[in-house]
């Protein structure tokens, strides 16, 4: 019993942390087609701001879910393992979409101050180094998305899903598959419904 009540208190503190971040209510979406269009996305649900939701997979357009606006959302390419990568391109606004080709990774901060310098990048060249002004943005961690959607219905990816399942996932989202096509095992991870457009 008190085994289990030490580990209940564990538990308990990361998901009061988790709440307080999800008061934020922001949600960074990415696409596997560009303008935040195509059946197939990737999601990391509710993530804090400086923290990177990464895509093994490069993608080309990342939505960003409940971004305030003086918020500003930034996507990234050239991305190694451990930190998001360059920011390509960023801006604000709610309902914000950025496309650009091979993002790897998106973050968004609380612009309140940055804004009065007027920074919004659009660096549509691939090789553009135009990142200098975010690098004092120490944006250190760099999580995993939480849900995969496809047509709509989404699935629980990484975290407590084991890694043959998640990599299964991936790889249905390379082969544009469709959830008709799925085997019964997959969907004991089924989430729920998304409308696409939101
Ligand atoms: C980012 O990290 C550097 C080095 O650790 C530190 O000097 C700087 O103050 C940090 N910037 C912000 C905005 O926290
Ligand atoms: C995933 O791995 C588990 C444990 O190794 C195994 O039992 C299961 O059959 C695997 N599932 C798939 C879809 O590969």
């Amino acid at each position: 019993m008190h085994f289990f009540q030490s580990i209940q208190l564990s538990t308990l503190l990361p998901s009061i942390l988790m709440l307080s971040t999800a008061v934020e209510g922001v949600g960074i979406r990415h696409h596997k087609k560009h303008s935040c269009n195509g059946n197939i996305f990737k999601q990391c649900s509710s993530i804090a701001s400086y923290t990177c939701c990464g895509s093994s997979r490069a993608l080309e357009s990342t939505r960003f879910l409940g971004l305030g606006d003086t918020y500003l959302g930034a996507v990234c390419t050239k991305k190694k393992s451990e930190d998001c990568g360059s920011v390509a391109k960023a801006s604000t606004g709610s309902n914000l979409c950025l496309s650009h080709k091979n993002i790897r990774g998106a973050f968004w901060v609380d612009c309140t101050r940055c804004l009065k310098r007027g920074i919004v990048i659009d660096g549509d060249d691939d090789d553009s180094d135009s990142t200098d002004e975010y690098s004092d943005y120490n944006v250190t961690a760099v999580v995993e998305p939480d849900l995969i959607g496809f047509n709509g219905y989404t699935f629980h990816i990484n975290y407590d899903v084991p890694q043959n399942i998640t990599d299964t996932f991936e790889v249905l989202a390379d082969e544009d598959a469709s959830v008709e096509d799925f085997p019964d095992y997959l969907w004991d991870y089924y989430a729920g419904m998304v409308d696409d457009e939101e």
